[in-house]
């Protein structure tokens, strides 16, 4: 079954809206593989935002998502990689619609409340980079 990585960023978790975003991705009917609240280091944040290394934002990122604990997620379901997105909503909070949780959310673009992979590649590299195998579980929903 499709997985993919969702992280509620910094802002989201001061902001105490974890528990509503868990509560859409439960609602939606996906199911949860692994979570856990961590303070990412400035390596793993490098790693995971690699591919705007040449940025003008990317010290910025790097510092704001390293400024806090982040929630960390693995979400499954069926095309669960682009219906997480759609469900975000747009990068830039401004250009979000009502109803995605940045639309709902979010201001800034810097400040977005949360990153989801953009593709099955992103999906299955930023898994890997934030849990081990043992931390996620496979489940079948009995009741
Ligand atoms: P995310 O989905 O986590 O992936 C890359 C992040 O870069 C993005 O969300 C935004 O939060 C951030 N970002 C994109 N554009 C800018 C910008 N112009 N200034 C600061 N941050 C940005």
């Amino acid at each position: 079954m499709e997985q993919t990585f969702v992280m509620v960023k910094p802002d989201g978790v001061q902001r105490n809206v974890v528990g509503e975003i868990v509560s859409r991705f439960e609602k939606k009917g996906y199911t949860l593989a692994g979570a856990k609240l961590m303070t990412i280091s400035n390596e793993l944040a490098e790693k995971h935002y690699g591919e705007h290394k040449d940025k003008p934002f990317f010290g910025e990122l790097v510092d704001f998502i390293t400024s806090g604990p982040v929630f960390a997620m693995v979400w499954e379901g069926e095309n669960v990689i682009a219906s997480a997105r759609q469900m975000m909503g747009a990068t830039n909070p401004s250009d979000a619609a009502p109803g995605t949780i940045r639309g709902d959310f979010a201001v800034q673009v810097g400040m977005n409340i949360i990153h989801g992979s953009d593709s099955s590649e992103s999906a299955e590299r930023e898994i890997g980079l934030f849990f081990e195998k043992s931390e996620l579980q496979s489940y079948t929903k009995t009741i």
